[in-house]
This record gives C-alpha cells, structure tokens and sequence, in this order.
C-alpha cells in the first residue's frame, strides 16, 4: 500500500511537466578542485557572470505509466554516462519528494555543445528548475542552486543572473550586487575547437589534486585573486577585475600544466587568441582573457568595445566562431511544457 507521503507527492506532479531555461556562465575568479568529492563541494571560491547568449532549455514530465527514465539531448537519446547524470538529479528529487514515477527529460542548447564549451551549468540548472517545477515543488533559490551544484559545481551559479559567487566548501551560489558592471560589460567568445573535450572537468580536476606539485599553491593563491576580484568590482574598478580574471585563469591552469599526466587545455589558436587580446589592450581597449576547461578564449570587455574585439579575433586563423553575450537572468520556469 502507498504511503501517505508518496500520494501526496504524486498529487503535486503537474501533468503536463514543466520547462526551464537557465544560461551558462563563465567564471572570472575559477573553481578547479573538490573539497568534498562525494557531496561535490568546490575547494576553492568562484566568481562567475552569467551569459544571456548561451541557453539551454530542458522540459521534464514525470509519468505513471513510463518504466524507466528518458533522457534526450539536442533532440538524440543521450549516451549512458550523461543520462546517468540526469537520472541522479530526478533522483535526488523523488527521494526528497517520496515520488515514485519515472520522467520523460529533453534538454536542448542554443549553443554548439560538440564544440567542447560548456554546457553543464546551463543544462543542470534548467534541469533542476524544470524538475522542481514538474514535480510541483517550489523550494527557495538556495536549496535550488544546491541541487544543481550537487551535479555540477558551476551549474550552482547559474540558478541566478549577473554576477554570482560559490565560496569554497559552500553547498549554493550567492549572487553578488554589481548592476552597473553587469550592464556595461560584455563576454566574447572565441570557439577554437569544433571537437568534444577529450578530459572533463571532474577527471582532469581530481588528477590535478592528486598529482600536481603546484595544487596546494593553488588552492592557497585563489582565496585572495576571488577577494581581490570581488573588492575591485564592488568599487566598479574594471581594469583590477581584468587583472585578478587573467592571474586567475593562468594559475588554474598553471596548476594543470604541472600534472601527471599534464593537463593542457590549449591549442595553438588559445596562446594566438591569448596574444590577439594582449595586443588589443597595449593599442588601448579593454580587453582581458579567461579558459576553462577547454581550448576556447573568453574576452571581458566593455559593451561599447565588444565589435572591436570580435573582429579582432575573427580574423584569427582557427577561430570557428565568435559569440558576445551581455550578463544574462537567472534560471526560470517558461511557459508551455
Ligand atoms: O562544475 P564543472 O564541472 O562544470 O567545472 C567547472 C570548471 C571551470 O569551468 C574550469 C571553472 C569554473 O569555475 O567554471
């Protein structure tokens, strides 16, 4: 017989399921290593800026006649490791819910996801904003951002817009008041890989703690590049928040290089787009690089240089393709599931 706890839960589902949108984000100030490898918690803070141009949409319906879950992703059955990913958020949820049925999931980018640019943070906050919407639960911006983060640190600071941080150890994101910066500045984005990443982001930080000599260099280093980061645009000093971006992008991956095995990111468009921006800023506009886990360059500049700057680096041999986003919204529920 059910319980009580599983009727009421199921009483809740909305028929119909629900969809989200939440967009990615890039981290000034980076997260690389895990504190907490079980409960997924970050070791270092993260400051990041979400990206109106870069989108994913996700719809969950739960079903009481569906055996199993399914997952599709840009429209194909997702392969079993990312599915498994998704499952373990629905997951999390039937068990807080006590909800029994299995969910139909389809999650789409609006951004090239073979290309290796990140698609985690966007896909499992619109994941669990459109899971909590289908299973008729509204918890407060926090518990949702630690559901996301339990997935994906980064997808955390997606759950809100603009500039949002993740301090180290912390189970959600905060988002930080910077309105004007938000609004003055721009990301461009320079794809210089059109293949999936060979090493993500999980591996390559755990064999960076486990092997790299620099790792406790950097894990003392980032507290105060995220402080100095912070400080600089709480008082709207861009050239300090260029600054603090690039050393904190370069001691990540510095902390990379000195692995074993090494973990480079880079191809030879990154170090030319590294030095087209290099030469932008010594001819006088704002321009700062920053890498992830991945070969592709993202430039901070300001709205009114943004052209500028994607012209410079389009003409770069081996860029794909060049994206500018200004700060994006938070992760939402839409209309029509
Ligand atoms: O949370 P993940 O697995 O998407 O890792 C993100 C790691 C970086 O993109 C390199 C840095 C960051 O803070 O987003």
């Amino acid at each position: 017989m059910p319980s009580l706890k599983n009727e009421s839960a199921e009483a809740l589902v909305r028929p119909d399921g629900c969809r989200a949108v939440a967009h990615s984000n890039i981290a000034l100030a980076k997260y690389w290593g895990k504190r907490d490898v079980e409960r997924n918690l970050p070791d270092v803070p993260s400051l990041s800026l979400t990206l109106a141009a870069l989108s994913t949409t996700t719809s969950v319906r739960f079903d009481p006649d569906a055996a199993s879950d399914e997952v599709a992703l840009n429209g194909a059955p997702a392969e079993a490791a990312a599915a498994a990913k998704v499952i373990a958020l629905l997951d999390r949820v039937r068990a807080e819910a006590g909800l029994r049925w299995r969910a139909h999931v389809a999650s789409s980018n609006d951004f090239p996801t073979a290309s290796g640019l990140a698609s985690s943070a966007s896909g499992f906050a619109a994941l669990a904003v459109a899971t909590l919407g289908a299973a008729g639960l509204s918890w407060p911006a926090p518990a949702v951002s630690a559901l996301a983060r339990a997935s994906s640190v980064s997808a955390a600071r997606s759950i809100f817009g603009g500039f949002v941080a993740l301090e180290a150890g912390a189970a959600e994101a905060t988002p930080v008041a910077a309105d004007v910066a938000a609004a003055s500045l721009r990301m461009v984005i320079a794809v210089t890989q059109t293949t999936p990443k060979k090493v993500g982001s999980t591996q390559g930080m755990l064999g960076t703690q486990r092997t790299s000599p620099y790792y406790g260099a950097w894990r003392g280093a980032a507290p105060g590049i995220y402080a100095e980061l912070r400080d600089a645009l709480a008082r709207g000093d861009f050239e300090r928040v260029g600054e603090a971006m690039e050393h904190s992008t370069l001691c990540m991956h510095a902390t990379m290089l000195a692995a074993a095995p090494a973990l480079i990111y880079w191809n030879p468009q990154t170090l030319a787009a590294m030095s087209c921006v290099r030469e932008l800023r010594a001819g006088g506009t704002f321009a700062y690089f920053t890498m992830d886990a991945g070969p592709h360059v993202k430039v901070l500049t300001l709205a009114n240089q943004a052209d500028r700057v994607r012209s410079a680096l389009e003409t770069l041999p081996g860029v794909h393709q060049v994206m500018v986003s200004a700060s994006g919204g938070a992760a939402r529920m839409v209309e029509g599931a």
